[in-house]
């Protein structure tokens, strides 16, 4: 069956790629470049020896999108990554993210109205904020949101409910990612932070080969174990895995409208013990300092994935240690062979 993916060539969609191949679907993958690189479907051709069909188009020009369904009338599901997905950014450029966050979504779900689809968004832990308990379960309420980005998630999921409650042919899944790191087994595709990245990982990767001078921790002093943030970092060949579980959930007769999943290993890391993970996983000494918490940051948050379990029938099999181990082996590889 041939499955639509768009933003494939993004960190996440390139890794799903991957595992859709591995299970039989034939993906087909849509993105405007505009956060990956073209030369990712070489890699991708490396792992799973052919180069994968691949459109260049934006989401948000709805002529193409129109054109785009026209020609590819054998779309059996549909993975939504394309999305904008840098948070302080959001907050500076509201309009860009929710442009290119919400016309995309519409413009997809519009040129496969009618049809019975099966389609899964990307969502993320963010809509949960810092949650009165954990770990979070999928029915715990939506915050506030922190950031235009956030938001951009948020409303997304009541867009594809109210696409439900219309009536409307599709079967819906939303996964809400906790925090996706590392990288293939293959060390051929991972994470491509444009400019100075701001997320954990790849900044500990990148101090850790000289791109970058230190790391700073951002807070000690949080009511945690060790005073430093808790996420629930997960593997991202774990989260290619689930969407893959998704469709075949989405596929079976019994699953009707519209349902959301955590995606996540259910277990907290601290800031602090990933930077330990990493130095004894690698042999790296990090060169890191404690600096103020960053505005915005949620104290802890890690999910309970129960459910996704049950019902997915999938859980992650990849801990911390192969995470960090992927991400450097990653940071090596491109070191040695820049894209
Ligand atoms: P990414 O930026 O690596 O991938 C997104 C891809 O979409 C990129 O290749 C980009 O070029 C493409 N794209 C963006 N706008 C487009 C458009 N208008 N038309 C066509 N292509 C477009 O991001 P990622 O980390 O792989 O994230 C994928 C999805 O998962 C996003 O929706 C993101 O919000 C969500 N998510 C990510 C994280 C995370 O920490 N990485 C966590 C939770 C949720
Ligand atoms: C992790 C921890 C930082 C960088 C973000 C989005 C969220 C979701 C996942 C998309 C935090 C600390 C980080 C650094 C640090 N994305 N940190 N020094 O903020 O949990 O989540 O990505 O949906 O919406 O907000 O991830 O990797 O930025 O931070 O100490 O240089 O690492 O304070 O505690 P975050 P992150």
């Amino acid at each position: 069956m041939k499955i639509l993916v768009t933003g494939g060539l993004g960190y996440i969609g390139s890794h799903t790629v991957v595992e859709l191949v591995g299970a039989g679907y034939e993906p087909v993958i849509v993105d405007n470049l505009s956060n990956s690189n073209i030369k990712i479907l070489d890699q991708l051709a490396k792992i799973i020896g052919y180069k994968p069909a691949f459109y260049e188009l934006d989401l948000c020009d709805e002529r193409a999108v129109l054109d785009f369904a026209a020609s590819e009338p054998e779309i059996g599901g549909v993975i939504h990554f394309a999305a904008y997905k840098a948070v302080g950014e959001s907050v500076k450029e509201p309009l860009k993210y929710y442009r290119n966050n919400f016309y995309s979504l519409i413009n997809l779900l519009n040129a496969y109205k009618g049809k019975a689809l099966n389609f899964v968004f990307s969502s993320s832990c963010t809509v949960y904020g810092q949650p009165d308990v954990l770990p979070v379960t999928e029915d715990a309420p939506v915050k506030a949101a922190q950031s235009p980005y956030g938001n951009t998630k948020q409303i997304a999921e009541e867009i594809l409910n109210d696409v439900i409650a219309a009536g409307s042919n599709y079967k819906i899944i939303s996964l809400r990612y906790f925090n996706p790191v590392g990288a293939h087994q293959s060390a051929l595709i991972g994470e491509l932070p444009l400019g100075v990245p701001q997320n954990l990982v790849p900044f500990i990767t990148q101090t850790a080969i000289g791109k970058r001078d230190k790391l700073t921790v951002f807070g000690n002093t949080y009511n945690t174990p060790d005073g430093s943030n808790v996420r629930d970092y997960i593997h991202v060949v774990d989260l290619g895995k689930a969407h893959v579980a998704a469709l075949k959930l989405a596929e079976q007769d019994s699953f009707k409208g519209f349902d959301v999943f955590n995606l996540g290993t259910g277990k907290g890391s601290s800031v602090l013990e990933v930077v330990k993970a990493f130095e004894n996983v690698t042999g790296v000494k990090l060169n890191y300092e404690i600096g103020p918490p960053r505005a915005g940051d949620v104290e802890q948050v890690w999910g309970d994935v129960t459910k996704s379990a049950n019902e997915l029938h999938w859980k992650t099999e990849l801990g911390i240690e192969e995470m960090m181990s992927s991400a450097w082996a990653w940071e090596k590889y491109l070191a040695e062979n820049p894209l």
